[in-house]
């Protein structure tokens, strides 16, 4: 596997700002992959996202995506075309009054052929599971299908990469359930690459790849059952893990030695009943 993005010791300050934001970042994304990127506030996730399509450009260090250089400003059009971005409030990202057209939006900009814009509208929406709504109003959906629709119209832009800034954060827990499940759905059928920002634990179980920032840093990066076995780690950083997790940890410091990688309920059930028994 190949990495699509990579940062090289990126440091970014603000303007205005004494303190780093990003402190020597190193990072690869591999194609194909699903990464979630989890920290407190203020940690460094966002200014990281933006990274990743040269919304933002590092102070020092190099950022590329698929081989060229974000700093490149001949290229700005190669990367946003390669990597794009859905943002925490669905209602920023709607531009039309109509599903269809708000989908078309972008491919339309980039100049797409109005026979081949139909087709990608029609295939984005069905892969969100919002072609039924295509002749409706943004504005009068839930928050989930309207954060559904704005992955529709990134998706519409053929990226290979779809970079996801905490898109749950402002949804009820079943539009958080809708968007995950389509995004993780994306990068299993589709083979695109994911990157999800998020602050919940549980959004990242299902990633191929967890990195945890911290100040600027990041501070774990492996299997989302290995950091979430980091238990002092991941509460030192205020982040939670999971139940199982939890679980786990709680009882080896009873006494038991049980493995703390088991984010699987049933399996975790299953350890503890052979702990018991042994
Ligand atoms: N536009 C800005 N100008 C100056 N400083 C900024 C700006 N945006 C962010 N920062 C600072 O950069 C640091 C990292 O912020 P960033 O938004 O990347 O964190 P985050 O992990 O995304 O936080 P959150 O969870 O709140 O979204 C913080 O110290 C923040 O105050
Ligand atoms: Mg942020």
């Amino acid at each position: 596997m190949s990495a699509v993005i990579r940062f090289e010791n990126v440091h970014f300050t603000y303007p205005g700002d004494e303190t780093e934001s990003l402190c020597g970042i190193d990072l690869e994304i591999e194609e194909g992959s699903f990464v979630a990127v989890l920290g407190h506030n203020g940690s460094g996730k966002s200014t990281l996202a933006k990274h990743m399509n040269a919304i933002l450009v590092p102070s020092e260090g190099k950022v590329t995506v698929n081989g060229i250089d974000t700093a490149d400003e001949e290229r700005l059009i190669d990367i946003r075309r390669s990597v794009g971005m859905v943002f925490q409030n669905p209602d920023n990202q709607i531009v039309a009054n109509v599903v269809e057209d708000d989908v078309a939006f972008a491919p339309e900009n980039l100049g797409v052929p109005p026979t081949e814009i139909r087709q990608r509208v029609d295939a984005a929406l069905k892969q969100v599971g919002m072609y039924e709504y295509r002749e409706h109003a943004p504005h009068l959906l839930s928050g989930g299908q309207k954060q559904r629709v704005a992955i529709a119209g990134v998706i519409a832009m053929e990226p290979k990469i779809i970079v996801l800034d905490e898109p749950t954060a402002m949804l009820d827990p079943m539009g958080r359930r809708e968007v995950i499940s389509t995004i993780s759905r994306l990068c299993r059928e589709k083979g695109m690459t994911v990157v999800l920002i998020t602050h919940h634990m549980d959004e990242c179980v299902g990633a191929d790849r967890l990195v945890v920032m911290s100040n600027g840093h990041i501070v774990s990066d492996g299997s989302p059952a290995r950091v979430f076995s980091q238990v002092e780690l991941m509460e030192s950083e205020g982040l939670t893990v999971p139940e199982t997790t939890r679980l786990l940890f709680d009882l080896n410091r009873e006494g038991f030695d049980l493995p703390l990688d088991i984010l699987d309920t049933e399996l975790c059930a299953d350890a503890v009943a052979a702990a018991i028994r042994a």
